[in-house]
């Protein structure tokens, strides 16, 4: 019996030692966790404001995904239901070594020769949508992670223009609802319930700009219950950011964001493409009548066609909604689907399932090499919300990460050379060797566990 399970082990030793040159090269990935500024509020306080130059992983990297939640000042995770995280962005920008940006500043001053904002690869334009990540409400069960051996490539010397550094950027975007009338208007920044008529320099709002970020600016206050009382409370933004030192075998990723308010428009000749888009990133919803029920359910069901500027395979996608939302979808013009990312809403109180918000955004990962664009084609891209009641200052965003390049197979090991279908019979001959010896493994485990004491394992199973 002992030599017959040291036999087994050997050869499943053996074969897993065969196996190796056929999986994936093992990437150190570096995590480090970092807390924002803090930031104050209290009842109906709005917090928007721009970290520059934020803890930031620094060098040549590639990376890997970046996630945030607010937390308080012990550290536990805050519920939506008391502070509603409108968004939060990152962003890099270059400023000029020996230049210090202000925590603070005001974003809109930060022009001239010392300070060159970066963006994503669009498709919006200049400053709109600039950054590399972002979410809002469903930030805490929308988890991206890029996969080997793959990294959005930042920190690259070549890049940086001579004389500057390379920083980052961090806008939070939050609203304290305890204690305030109308917590939809409040996060939907309706104007009237914030009593607000001018936006953040002062001038009047656009005539009939009923809600959006320009009614709800840093420094504003949502219209509390008379009476209520509440003191105010420190915030922080926890980020985790993950990624791997760069080398040749690091394959680039592009961030790009399509906004469904975009009114870019392909023009009606083939001369060139128009390239200007317009993201507007907020829209209204009316709310419908009897006949909307009867005709579309009461959807609003908005759809673009946007010619894409790259070549490549999208390799993960997710949307952005606001409450109402009801899922947003991106399509080839001949109608097959590419991905659709729905929302899931709360239910309870605890933070990641809070009543009313959008709690998830369904993602798509995708393999690889299934999805190519080419470049110039059009994809159709649709944002649905619920049109049972008015919604004002949602948003419909999308976004792609995208690859030019596919990893070289690598068989090419050992200076071995051969056809696509024999590396692929290869490939299935290993796996099944590797499954065959697991269940080997898994057999000889199961002897030596249950042979002995039989009526306490199948228990230990069964809980
Ligand atoms: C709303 O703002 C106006 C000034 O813009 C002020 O006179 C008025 O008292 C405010 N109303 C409330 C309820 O705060
Ligand atoms: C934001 O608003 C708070 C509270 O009104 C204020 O103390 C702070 O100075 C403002 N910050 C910026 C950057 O405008
Ligand atoms: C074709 O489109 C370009 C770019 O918008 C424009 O400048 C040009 O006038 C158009 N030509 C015709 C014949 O419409
Ligand atoms: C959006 O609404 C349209 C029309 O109601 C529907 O056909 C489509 O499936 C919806 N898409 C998503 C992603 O929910």
């Amino acid at each position: 019996m002992e030599s017959y399970n040291q036999g087994w082990l050997l050869l499943v030793v053996i074969l897993v030692t065969l196996s190796l040159p056929y999986s994936q090269a093992e990437r150190e990935i570096k995590t480090a966790v970092f807390r924002s500024h803090k930031f104050v509020l209290g009842p109906g306080e709005v917090e928007n404001k721009f970290y520059y130059n934020i803890d930031f992983p620094r060098g040549h990297i590639g990376l890997k995904s970046f996630n945030a939640e607010v937390i308080d000042a012990a550290g536990n995770p805050v519920p939506l239901l008391e502070t509603y995280l409108h968004h939060w962005v990152v962003a890099r920008y270059h400023v000029r070594k020996g230049i210090k940006i202000p925590a603070f500043a005001d974003h809109a001053k930060l022009t001239g020769s010392n300070f060159i904002s970066g963006r994503n690869k669009g498709i919006c334009q200049s400053t709109v949508l600039p950054q590399y990540f972002g979410l809002g409400s469903e930030s805490r069960n929308v988890v991206m992670h890029i996969p080997d051996p793959y990294g959005i490539p930042v920190g690259n010397p070549a890049e940086i223009p001579a004389g500057f550094e390379e920083q980052w950027m961090l806008n939070i975007h939050a609203i304290d609802t305890r204690g305030v009338e109308d917590t939809l208007g409040c996060i939907e920044c309706r104007c009237d319930t914030y009593n607000v008529t001018v936006n953040q320099h002062g001038k009047p709002l656009r005539p009939g700009y009923k809600g959006g970020v320009s009614c709800c600016y840093n420094g504003t206050r949502c219209k509390v219950k008379q009476g209520f009382q509440g003191a105010t409370r420190t915030f922080y933004l926890r980020y985790i950011v993950k990624w791997i030192d760069m080398d040749s075998s690091v394959l680039p990723v592009q961030v790009y964001i399509l906004d469904i308010t975009d009114t870019w428009k392909r023009t009606g000749n083939s001369t060139g493409i128009n390239s200007e888009h317009h993201c507007k990133m907020e829209y209204e919803i009316e709310p419908c009548d009897a006949t909307g029920l009867a005709n579309d359910g009461c959807i609003d069901n908005k759809r673009i066609s946007l010619d894409m500027p790259f070549q490549g395979y999208i390799i993960y996608a997710v949307a952005h909604q606001h409450p109402g939302g009801t899922g947003s979808a991106l399509y080839r013009e001949d109608g097959q689907l590419l991905c659709s990312s729905t929302p899931r809403y709360g239910k309870g109180d605890e933070p990641g399932d809070e009543v009313g918000s959008i709690v998830e955004m369904t993602t798509c990962y995708i393999q690889p090499g299934t999805i190519e664009i080419t470049k110039g084609e059009t994809v159709i891209f649709e944002s649905n919300y619920s049109r049972i009641s008015s919604h004002s200052g949602v948003m419909g965003l999308f976004y792609m990460l995208v690859v030019d390049r596919l990893p070289k197979p690598r068989h090419n090991l050992h200076g071995f050379v051969g056809t696509q279908e024999t590396i692929t019979m290869l490939a299935i001959l290993w796996a099944v060797v590797a499954m065959i010896s697991v269940v080997a493994a898994i057999t000889v485990a199961m002897r030596y566990r249950f042979k002995p004491e039989r009526g306490d394992g199948y228990e230990a199973i069964r809980r």
